[in-house]
């Protein structure tokens, strides 16, 4: 008899599993299911490599859930400063809070779905992965391996429909967070997007793409649109060893996090302006998905908006966003 595709990947799994702090050994007791929740959070559009010393931070100051929930949130925001995607951050927070009323994690996908913040993906993959529950996990490494697989052609996103159905149909009743892992795995160290390595692949004979020629077109992706170019300034002002940062307001871009005042730019418009105001120190650069910034970091004499007076020598300690960090490296660098 030909073995299941899982049982085969789970196989290969046991062998070839990346050793990461977040993960238990292929086989063994499911892992902490806080920790398997913070990875899993902190993982979504960023990589591994970027998570592990967040998640090392995390868990070394806040070790469990309910250490979490008694944080203070600014704390968390800062932590957090450099990951990104910012109300990831605050939604932590309220589902620490969440878990630790109700006295734990619930362990179902349904239960999870319900907790703040945790989308489908999120919820699919602690219940299979801390609760050991049967869930189609989706993360893009394993679109891309179930694209191939079956060599679907259609377009994403229009081709997620398929790609789940299909995840559905190879996901085993048992063991279905290792088989999450190992499709995660085998999509970042295998089947990867530009070179996949089919020669390694222990799925290579079974996989249409492969035998189509040419795997590496898959998933086929919509064309992207082009992202509007925003202008903005950042005031740098700074009196006596120290530089004024406020505190982004609500939950909208970089709600939340500490920042250097600006002209109000945003994803839908440019900032109102006034470089004129004061010596202009240069300009960063910066990606957002929606849109890229252009920012102008201008030096002013008077501070701005209600804010503090940060000392320059723990600048580090503030948790900037990577926009104003990098705005700020810029400024200290002009420096006269
Ligand atoms: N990416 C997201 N979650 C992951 C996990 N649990 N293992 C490996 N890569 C991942």
């Amino acid at each position: 008899m030909v073995a299941s595709i899982a049982d085969t990947l789970l196989d290969w799994y046991h062998s070839h599993a990346r050793d990461l702090p977040w993960r238990a050994r292929p086989g063994t007791p499911a892992p902490d299911p806080y920790r398997v929740w913070l990875s899993e959070v902190m993982l979504q559009q960023t990589t591994v490599a970027a998570v592990k010393s967040y998640f090392a931070a995390f868990t070394a100051r806040w070790p469990t859930v309910s250490d979490l929930a008694a944080a203070d949130e600014a704390d968390v925001m800062a932590a957090w400063a450099g990951l990104g995607y910012y109300s990831r951050a605050r939604n932590l927070v309220k589902a620490a809070r969440a878990v630790a009323e109700r006295g734990g994690f619930p362990d179902s996908e349904a239960a999870l779905r319900e907790l703040p913040g945790l989308g489908a993906y999120t919820a699919a993959a602690v219940a299979a992965i801390a609760f050991g529950r049967r869930a189609v996990v989706v993360d893009a490494n394993v679109e891309r391996v179930v694209a191939r697989l079956f060599a679907i052609a259609d377009p994403l996103p229009g081709a997620r429909k398929t790609i789940r159905r299909r995840t559905d149909e190879i996901t085993p009743q048992h063991r279905a967070g290792d088989f999450a892992q190992a499709m995660m795995d085998l999509g970042a160290t295998v089947c990867t997007a530009r070179d996949p390595r089919c020669l390694l692949c222990p799925l290579s004979d079974r996989c249409n793409g492969r035998r189509e020629g040419d795997p590496a077109r898959l998933p086929v992706k919509a064309p992207k649109k082009a992202k509007p170019q925003r202008k903005g300034i950042a005031w740098w002002v700074e009196r006596d060893g120290s530089v004024w940062l406020v505190t982004r307001e609500g939950t909208g871009m970089l709600g939340g996090m500490r920042a250097l005042p600006d002209d109000g730019w945003s994803a839908r418009a440019d900032g109102k302006g006034g470089a004129g105001k004061g010596e202009i120190l240069g300009a960063v650069r910066h990606g957002f998905t929606h849109f890229d910034l252009d920012l102008s970091v201008v030096r002013a004499a008077q501070p701005q908006g209600t804010g503090e007076w940060w000392p320059l020598d723990r600048l580090e300690e503030a948790g900037l966003p990577t926009l104003f960090a990098k705005a700020a490296r810029l400024a200290l660098a002009a420096k006269p």
